[in-house]
C-alpha cells in the first residue's frame, strides 16, 4: 500500500487565526505519527499564512518520520531548506492570492531555473519532488530538471463530478503516472483527496505516497488527529 504523508498546515492556520501558540503543529505531528503517518508535510509559504519558520525548525528536530517541506522555487526558501535539511522537498507554484495550491508547477516553462533549485537541494541530500499536473510534457520536463519524484495533482480528479468527468480526470492521472514510472521516477499523488475519493487513486499501480491535508485535519476536529490519520489509512486500503 502507498505511504501516507500528512499535511498539517491547517493546524497552523487555526493557530494563526489568533496569532497565538495553539494548536501547535509540532504536537499535531506527534499525533499524526501515532495515527500512522508515514511522512509529515508542511508548506512554508512566502507570506507565512500558516506554517512559520519556527515550526519547520522544530519539526525537523522532533519528527521521527521523514519531513517533507513544500516550497516555492524561491531563493529564500532554498536557503531555508539547505539550512534545515528536510528529507524531502516538494516544489510547488505559489501565488499570494490563492486559497490553496491551484495548479501544478510549470517545469516545462521554467526548466533552467528549476533545475538549478533541484541541484542546490539535491547537493544537500534533499530528495526533490515536483508537484505537477497530469500532463506528459510536465513529466518529461521534471525528469530533465533532475527530479526523482513527481507528485501528480489530483485536484481536478477530486473536483470532477462522479461519472464520465471524473473518469476522464482519473485516466489523465493514470496515464501520467505510467509515464512517471516509465521515466524511472517515483510516483506520488495528492491534493483534494478525502475519505471517499481516495480509494481509486490509492489503487494506482506502483503508487508510492499520497499527500493529504485538509480532509484529515477537518475530520480531526471531531475524532482527533490520531484517529483521523488511522481512518485515512483504512480508507486508502479499501477495507473501511
Ligand atoms: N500536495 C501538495 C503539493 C499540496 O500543495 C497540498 C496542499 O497543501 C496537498 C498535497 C494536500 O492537499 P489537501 O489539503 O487538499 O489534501
Amino acid at each position: 500500500m502507498a505511504k501516507l504523508g500528512v499535511n498539517i498546515d491547517h493546524v497552523a492556520t487555526l493557530r494563526q487565526a489568533r496569532q497565538g501558540t495553539e494548536p501547535d503543529p509540532v504536537w499535531a505531528a506527534v499525533e499524526a505519527e501515532l495515527g500512522g503517518a508515514d511522512l509529515i508535510t508542511v508548506h512554508l509559504r512566502e507570506d507565512r499564512r500558516h506554517i512559520q519558520d519556527r515550526d519547520v525548525e522544530l519539526l525537523r528536530q522532533s519528527v521521527q518520520v521523514p519531513l517533507n517541506l513544500e516550497m516555492a522555487a524561491l531563493k529564500e526558501m532554498v536557503a531555508i531548506a539547505r539550512r534545515v535539511k528536510p528529507a524531502m522537498a516538494t516544489l510547488v507554484p505559489e501565488k499570494r492570492t490563492e486559497v490553496t495550491t491551484e495548479g501544478g508547477l510549470d517545469v516545462a516553462a521554467n526548466n533552467r531555473a528549476i533545475s538549478t533549485v533541484v541541484r542546490r537541494l539535491s547537493d544537500m541530500g534533499i530528495t526533490c519532488s515536483a508537484f505537477i499536473d497530469a500532463d506528459l510534457r510536465q513529466v518529461h520536463a521534471a525528469q530533465q530538471a533532475g527530479f526523482t519524484i513527481c507528485e501528480l495533482h489530483t485536484g481536478p480528479y477530486a473536483l470532477a463530478t462522479a461519472g464520465p468527468a471524473r473518469d476522464k480526470e482519473f485516466e489523465r492521472v493514470r496515464a501520467a503516472g505510467e509515464e512517471i514510472l516509465n521515466s524511472g521516477m517515483q510516483l506520488n499523488a495528492g491534493h483534494g483527496l478525502n475519505y471517499t475519493n481516495v480509494q481509486t487513486i490509492a489503487r494506482l499501480p506502483h503508487l508510492s505516497e499520497l499527500h493529504i491535508g485538509h480532509a484529515i485535519v477537518s475530520r480531526s476536529l471531531f475524532i482527533g488527529l490520531r484517529e483521523a490519520v488511522a481512518r485515512m489509512k483504512i480508507a486508502m486500503s479499501g477495507v473501511g
